[in-house]
């Protein structure tokens, strides 16, 4: 099996592309990232020198680059993450999540149906979406369920839409094998900290302002990362061709109330008087179109492929600060150089 993984150099991707490196050695794992600010090979470290894993840098937007690692290497699968995937960026730049998120799944599509034209018996083209698609909740009894018809509602989530409709269509029209999922949010180790928990995090830690978005009771529903990316290894390896898997932990918080629980555990860490963090709490405007809640039923993964999420959120929660933690010159690298001058402009005027 040589399989092609998108956008592994990425807080998901990382996470699977360990996952695939060290559980399947007999697999030849290509890891192909254009190592965007998102992107951070030193998330790899561990597994880099393994023998079974190889590093691509490239661009999804380039149809002629994805043609020739097609052809010239054969690929049996693909896994595909890359993609630029946060909200508050899509709202000041929409056309690169137009270009990443959709010319370029558009790109890899193409891509694998020529290299497997004719023959796709044992190929799979696996595209890793996003409960985001389905828009925002508004009855607290509703599930985002496979049958959920999409509504996105931010740029981001509307590429991701697009870029799912293109998939489902190769799937239809040209017989591609593809199989999806949609997750919920994910949160852990190596996570970008323009995200809310690790930015929490980072700024508990700086002892700077924690921006909470308009009243902060916005709902997410929230998965461990690795628990993600072994919800993947079971779609990819045991989920039905056309089919789609939604995966999320059944674990829903209002963001106010996930702030308040970082600012318990990090003056526990710290050692700093109880309620010390939860002073920098700011409430700053929120962001436009702010999706209110998000909840998945991922009762369908669990049944038919008997996934489910290994660890409790505060069990999750406490490995995650610990991991920022002991990874302070991570942090630094992240948050030095182009990334820093994006943070600052962004977070000016709130
Ligand atoms: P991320 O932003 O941390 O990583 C994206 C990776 O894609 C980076 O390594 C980046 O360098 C690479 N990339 C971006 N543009 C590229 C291009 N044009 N060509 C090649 N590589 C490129 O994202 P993430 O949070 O790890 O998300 C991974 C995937 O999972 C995305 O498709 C996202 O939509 C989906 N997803 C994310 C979440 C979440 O909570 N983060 C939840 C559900 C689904
Ligand atoms: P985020 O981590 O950006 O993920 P998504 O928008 O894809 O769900 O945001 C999670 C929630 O936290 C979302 O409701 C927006 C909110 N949020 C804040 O309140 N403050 C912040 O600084 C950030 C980044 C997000």
């Amino acid at each position: 099996m040589k399989l092609l993984i998108t956008g592994g150099a990425g807080f998901i991707g990382s996470h699977v592309v360990r996952l695939f490196v060290t559980k399947y050695p007999e697999y030849q794992i290509y890891n192909l990232d254009a190592l965007t600010y998102a992107g951070n090979l030193a998330n790899l470290t561990d597994i880099e020198k393994a023998p079974n894993y190889t590093f691509i840098k490239g661009d999804i937007t380039d149809a002629k680059f994805l043609e020739d690692i097609f052809a010239e290497l054969s690929f049996d699968g693909v896994i595909h993450l890359a993609a630029e995937s946060h909200v508050d960026r899509s709202i000041t730049d929409p056309m690169s999540f137009v270009m990443t998120n959709v010319v370029g799944t558009v790109n890899l599509l193409n891509a694998a149906k020529n290299s497997w034209a004719g023959n796709t018996e044992g190929k799979r083209f696996y595209h890793v979406s996003t409960d985001e698609v389905f828009g925002s909740l508004h009855n607290p009894e509703d599930f985002f369920t496979e049958e959920t018809s999409y509504d996105p509602q931010s740029p981001y989530s509307a590429s991701k839409a697009a870029s799912d409709h293109f998939v489902r269509a190769y799937g239809n029209t040209y017989k591609l094998p593809v199989v999806l999922s949609n997750c919920s949010n994910n949160y852990g180790p190596n996570h970008f900290p323009e995200k809310l928990i690790p930015l929490m995090i980072l700024n508990i830690q700086t002892n700077k302002p924690l921006p909470v978005y308009g009243k902060g009771e916005n709902v997410r529903d929230w998965l461990f990362v690795v628990d993600h990316a072994r919800a993947i290894d079971a779609v990819f390896h045991t989920g039905k061709v056309g089919e789609t898997y939604n995966i999320g932990g059944f674990n829903e918080w209002k963001n106010i109330d996930i702030v308040n629980l970082l600012c318990q555990i990090m003056d526990r860490k710290l050692e700093r008087p109880e309620g010390t963090s939860a002073k920098l709490i700011t409430y700053v405007t929120d962001r436009a179109g702010h999706d209110l809640r998000y909840a998945i039923d991922a009762n369908k993964i669990m049944k038919e492929l008997g996934w489910e999420p290994s660890l409790q959120f505060e069990e999750g929660l406490e490995k995650t600060v610990d991991w920022f933690l002991a990874n302070q010159e991570w942090l630094d690298n992240v948050t030095s150089g182009t990334y820093q001058s994006y943070y600052q402009g962004m977070y000016a005027n709130r």
